[in-house]
Formats: C-alpha cells, sequence, structure tokens
C-alpha cells in the first residue's frame, strides 16, 4: 500500500475574472474547487496511474468536510483527523484577459505535537513492512520542528519506505532520518546545501552528498529541463518532455506518484524515469491541479529520451 501524508492541506478555489482590477468590484466567471495539497496532489495522480492509495490528512471545519467530501467522490481512501479550526482556502485568480495568476492563500489551522503524535500512531499502527509514505509539502502552524523528522524515523521503523518531498528546513529536519527516496527540485536541493547549483555536475555531486547519509534514491527536478535520478549504481539524466503548458503547478507531486508506483510494481530505474518523466510532462499540459488521464500519459512513455551519465 501507498500512503500520502498531506498535514497541511487546503481547499483550491480557482475563479476566472477578466480584467481582474484592484479596489473594483470584479466579476466571476468561472468557478471550481479542488482538493489540494501536495499529498492529496500525490494520490489524485496515483489513481490515474491505476494505483492505491490512502490520503492521511488534517482536516478542519466546514472546508475540512467539503475536502474529505470531494476526496470519497473521487474515490480515494482517506484516513482524515478532524480538528478544531478551518482548513484553508486557496484562492487562485486567474484573468484570462491580461493573462494573470494571483493567489491569496489563508493562513490555515493550527495544530499541537499531540495531535500529530496522534496521527502518526494511526499511521504505524497500519504501515507494514514494504509499504510506502509518501510525505509531501509544508506544515500547519504549531508544529514541532522535528515533524519530518518523526514521522520518517516512525515509518522506517516500521518497515515502510518514507519518500520525502519538501522544502526549506522541512528538508533538512527529514533528512536527517534518512528517508528512502527524496525529490528535490534545483532549486530545493540548492537552498538545502546553501549554493546556487547550477550545471548538472553540481547538482548530481550535491544529490551524492544525501546518498551518503543513506538515502537510497535521489531525484532532482528541473522543471522543463527533466530531472536527474541518482542511486549509489546509476546516475541517469532524462530530458523533459516539449508539451504544450497549461500549468506546471503540481508537476512535481505528479513525479512522485509515479516513482511510488514504479516502486510499488517494482520497475527498474529506467522505467521509473519514463513513466515518471511522462507522468509530469503530462500533468504539465493539465490546467489548474487537476490529474492528467492514464491515456496522455501512456502516450509519453514511449517518447521519454534519457541518458545514463
Ligand atoms: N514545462 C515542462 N515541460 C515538460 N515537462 C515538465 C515541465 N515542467 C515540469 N515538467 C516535468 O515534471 C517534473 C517535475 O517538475 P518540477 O521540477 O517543476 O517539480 P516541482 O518544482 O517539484 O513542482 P511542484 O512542487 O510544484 O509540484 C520535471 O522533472 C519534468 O519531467
Ligand atoms: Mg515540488
Amino acid at each position: 500500500m501507498i500512503y500520502t501524508v498531506t498535514l497541511n492541506p487546503a481547499l483550491d478555489k480557482t475563479v476566472q475574472v477578466p480584467n481582474m482590477t484592484v479596489d473594483a468590484v470584479n466579476r466571476i466567471t468561472e468557478m471550481r474547487t479542488d482538493p489540494g495539497g501536495k499529498g492529496i496532489n500525490v494520490s489524485k495522480v496515483i489513481q490515474k496511474l491505476g494505483g492505491e492509495s490512502t490520503v492521511l490528512a488534517l482536516l478542519g471545519g466546514s472546508t475540512g468536510h467539503k475536502i474529505a467530501d470531494a476526496l470519497e467522490e473521487m474515490g480515494l481512501k482517506c484516513r482524515v483527523t478532524f480538528i478544531p479550526g478551518e482548513t484553508r482556502t486557496n484562492l487562485k485568480v486567474v484573468d484570462p484577459v491580461r493573462h494573470t495568476n494571483t493567489d491569496i492563500n489563508e493562513p490555515g489551522i493550527e495544530v499541537t505535537g499531540e495531535i500529530l503524535n496522534g496521527m502518526l500512531c494511526e499511521l504505524v499502527a497500519m504501515v507494514k513492512p514494504g509499504d510506502i509514505v509518501a510525505i509531501s509539502g509544508s506544515l500547519p502552524k504549531g508544529s514541532p520542528k522535528d515533524t519530518y523528522y518523526r514521522w520518517v524515523s516512525e515509518c522506517k521503523k516500521a518497515g515502510a519506505k518514507a519518500f520525502l518531498d519538501v522544502d526549506g528546513a522541512l528538508l533538512a529536519d527529514g533528512l536527517k532520518a534518512v528517508p528512502y527516496l527524496v525529490k528535490p527540485n534545483n532549486e530545493e536541493l540548492s537552498r538545502l546545501v546553501g549554493k546556487p547549483l547550477e550545471t548538472i555536475e553540481e547538482l548530481t555531486s550535491a544529490a551524492g552528498e544525501l546518498l551518503d547519509l543513506g538515502v537510497e534514491k535521489v531525484v532532482v527536478s528541473m522543471g522543463g529541463k527533466g530531472a536527474l535520478y541518482i542511486t549509489k549504481e546509476t546516475v541517469i539524466q532524462a530530458e523533459g518532455l516539449k508539451v504544450p503548458v497549461g500549468s506546471t503547478v503540481g508537476a512535481g507531486d505528479s513525479v512522485v506518484a509515479a516513482l511510488a508506483v514504479a516502486e510499488e510494481r517494482g520497475l527498474s530505474l529506467e522505467e521509473a524515469v519514463c513513466l515518471s518523466t511522462a507522468t509530469g510532462a503530462a500533468n504539465v499540459m493539465c490546467s489548474g491541479s487537476q490529474a492528467a488521464e492514464y491515456e496522455v500519459i501512456e502516450s509519453l512513455i514511449g517518447k521519454v529520451q534519457y541518458k545514463v551519465i
């Protein structure tokens, strides 16, 4: 089983406002809401890939209920924890005339260490050796600094493979517990090592430091330029596919989803490279945080170009 962890989910409310103007009354012409948050995005893409996952999410208030209902309607398995407070709604204002995207994000819910511990205990009780736990995204206010260290450690103790896709201090902290796989993008990896990494050699060498800690797989995504897949044995550079761009939001999450599915199915690293690059590109072709259909992903798999370096 694959578990995805979203401790700071959001309801993504995307509205279209032609000629959006500050200091004036603006009219919405189209509106949609989607359950959002990185782990939830990972689960949506796993489903499109024909895989199964369980969403672990921390939710609150009527917005939290809307998210839980939407996930259920999508047929995703969920283990949600409800706490007092209101899950954030992130408003995305798309102006199709001026071609602007404006995000207005609510601060979100507050949590305590005890609540997070309760969730972690619930997860550890479910996890079986060989399961995958994909931990992604930010933490809600009030979370202890060592939250991801604890989650990675406990998942490992339970015999699971922890995938970590987080940024900044949270990545540095989670890495201390040595996850099985990490997927920083090039900027996140640069921030982690504290210097700009520009060349493939620099990125590969920084990823090598993570392998030295004991991480088994490091995937460094580089947006439209593709990604590096680095293990102790092999370094593979995949070119990005040339596709029409709808929205790049969640491209990395879809890569994590494909890597989790590839791991669960026991695919080779080369197969994982092709599946995840195709999945990333297919999701870039979609608008907003919508997940691409498998037919589109499948049509791109054979087009992926990569080389062992
Ligand atoms: N413009 C693009 N064209 C084609 N493929 C893309 C493009 N952007 C991203 N991808 C694919 O998706 C993968 C992940 O993208 P990216 O490096 O932007 O992830 P990310 O920064 O972690 O994104 P996020 O955190 O928003 O999900 C890339 O390695 C690539 O395969
Ligand atoms: Mg990312």
